[in-house]
């Protein structure tokens, strides 16, 4: 039976939140669940921190499909490289360790491509055609295209090299609190990179997200691009909507 709501889980650097979603709506029909990532982000921690926090949601429906977002390239279910966690991840059958510790298939993705899905499939970019590219700009930057509503995973575009420099280093939200920059030589940083995506790309919309979407209007009237931007819809959600959005299309999300 197909089922109308699903359970998406959101690891971060600081925090592992969960909810449990309206597959219609895209509203959390649960409270956010969130406990601290355990120090040093190592697996078997991390792990079992997620099974705390997958207890304590699927008091509703147990039989929900689950979907796991995470900061990292994640191909065929192992977790192929580690910014800003723990490097004991990369070349690990994670989502595997999942499944063993939760005892349930769950869908494994990473967290920028599940936040560009939520942003298609309920946010900023439903309905827009062509190629969306959406960006988090938070500790790192995370970046998904999605192509006419299907998601290209693992677009790591956060690590263009420009001016010789990891650009999330420079642009990420991250660096202008670091190195104390006003918002103008922050934004100037993103009209390069943004520029350099325009030019690699040609999308049709850029959806910025991350936590600094809700100072919108202190940088965006300074992006300079021929790109049509908007902020995304959702901050703190959109890992959790995301996930949990894509595990009810996993095909495997019917066997309960
Ligand atoms: C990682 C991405 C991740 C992004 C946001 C980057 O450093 O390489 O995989 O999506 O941070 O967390």
């Amino acid at each position: 039976m197909t089922s109308t709501t699903a359970i998406g889980i959101d690891i971060g650097g600081t925090g592992i939140k969960g909810g449990v979603v309206d597959l219609e709506t895209g509203e959390l029909v649960s409270d956010r669940v969130k406990l601290p990532t355990p120090k040093g982000g190592e697996p078997d921690e991390v792990v079992e921190v997620t099974r705390e926090v997958l207890d304590q949601l699927t008091g509703g429906n147990p039989a929900d499909p689950v979907g796991v977002c995470f900061p990292a390239i994640i191909k065929g279910g192992r977790t192929m490289s580690a910014a800003n966690v723990s490097k004991n991840w990369i070349g690990l059958e994670a989502e595997q360790k999942f499944e063993k510790a939760l005892g349930r298939d769950i869908h494994f993705v990473n967290d920028a491509d599940a936040a560009g899905y939520a942003e298609t499939t309920f946010g900023a970019a439903k309905g827009v055609g062509g190629l969306v590219i959406l960006t988090t700009l938070g500790t790192g930057i995370g970046s998904a295209l999605i192509y006419n509503g299907v998601l290209v995973p693992n677009a790591e575009l956060g690590h263009l090299e420009i001016d010789g420099h990891d650009a999330e280093s420079r642009a990420a939200y991250s660096a202008k609190e670091r190195e104390d920059l006003d918002w103008k030589h922050w934004t100037k940083r993103l009209n390069k990179y943004y520029g350099w995506l325009e030019f690699l790309f040609s999308p049709d919309l850029f959806v910025i997200g991350g936590g600094v979407s809700k100072n919108w209007d202190e940088f965006a009237p300074m992006l300079e691009l021929n790109t049509k931007a908007v902020p995304a819809t959702y901050r703190n959600n959109a890992g959790i909507l995301g996930a949990a959005a894509l595990a009810s299309n996993d095909p495997r999300a019917d066997r309960g």
